[in-house]
């Protein structure tokens, strides 16, 4: 569908699978990587055949986190190439993804590291391999989780397991990461892909609107008073009746009052 310098593109059906593709350096992530997801996820925002996004990475990792060498030594004496390469770093995984108007799924296979944490974050699903090593290993290497990872971990850790991690750097599985609520679950490596591409297949085949508008109700709605949510979510409707053209109330809701489907139970037909 589409090959970058460092990221590769298919697309199954309803779904894009999105590989970070620099096996020999654990897919860290350059200056380069950024661009390049900047460019494909601006591609893919606007596909009206592409519900579902997956991320993972190629080889054993899914994402070294941020190319120690390329992002920071190389920028080292350059102020305004590192704040260009800082700022779509930190765009495309803290706010791009996070408000992107398809769903995502990372598909954590391996290795993931530091930086690597702001992708999973950004993304509305995780699922990893049991056996995948995860860690905020920036205090390792004298660093602390800058850039757009302490505002991950703020976001989606309980404040102990937050310092915990953050604090000793050590590496933990997939298995710990689905109990401290990183990801939604994990499935033995060999598995990985079949049970991510169900799920991915699952959600796709629903309404992209519905969708969209799924994503955007809880994530504004977290940001916001309880007036404005109402008034917010009462407008949104407006909005999502306007972009199907009556869908979910002609064919969502007529469907079951014709007694085709159960709406507690399956999707209706699309
Ligand atoms: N930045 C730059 N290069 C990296 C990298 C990173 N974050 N992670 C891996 N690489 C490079 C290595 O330098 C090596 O390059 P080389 O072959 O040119 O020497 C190559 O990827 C393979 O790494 P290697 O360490 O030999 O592989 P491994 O499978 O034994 O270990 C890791 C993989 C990910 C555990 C290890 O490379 C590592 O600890 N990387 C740093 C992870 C990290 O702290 N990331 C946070 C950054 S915010």
């Amino acid at each position: 569908m589409m090959e970058l310098e460092t990221i590769k593109v298919e697309q199954e059906g309803k779904v894009a699978i999105v590989t970070l593709n620099r096996p020999d350096k654990r897919n860290a992530m350059s200056p380069q990587l950024h661009l390049d997801m900047v460019e494909v996820l601006e591609e893919l925002r606007y596909r009206d055949d592409i519900n579902v996004v997956v991320i993972t990475g190629a080889g054993p990792a899914f994402c070294g986190g941020m190319d120690l060498k390329e992002f920071f030594l190389k920028n080292r004496d350059d102020k305004v190439g590192f704040e260009k390469a800082y700022r779509a770093a930190t765009e495309w995984r803290g706010r791009t993804l996070r408000y992107f108007p398809k769903v995502t799924i990372a598909m954590i296979n391996g290795f993931a590291f530091g930086g690597a944490f702001s992708i999973i974050e950004g993304c509305d699903l995780a699922v990893a391999a049991d056996d995948a090593r995860m860690g905020l290993s920036e205090v390792n290497f004298k660093l602390f989780p800058g850039g757009s990872v302490s505002k991950s971990m703020a976001n989606l850790f309980r404040p102990r397991d937050a310092l915990f991690y953050g604090l000793t750097g050590r590496p933990f599985d997939g298995v710990e990461a689905a109990r401290i609520g990183f990801i939604n679950y994990s499935v033995p490596a060999d598995e990985l892909r079949e049970n991510v591409m169900a799920l991915a297949h699952e959600i796709a085949a629903k309404d992209g609107e519905a969708l969209r508008a799924t994503k955007d109700g809880y994530r504004l709605s977290l940001e916001m008073s309880w007036e404005a949510s109402m008034d917010y979510t009462l407008a949104k409707q407006d909005q999502l009746t306007m972009r199907q053209g009556g869908g979910w109330m002609d064919k969502g809701i007529g469907d079951f009052l014709g007694k085709k489907y159960k709406p507690g139970l399956e999707s209706v037909e699309s």
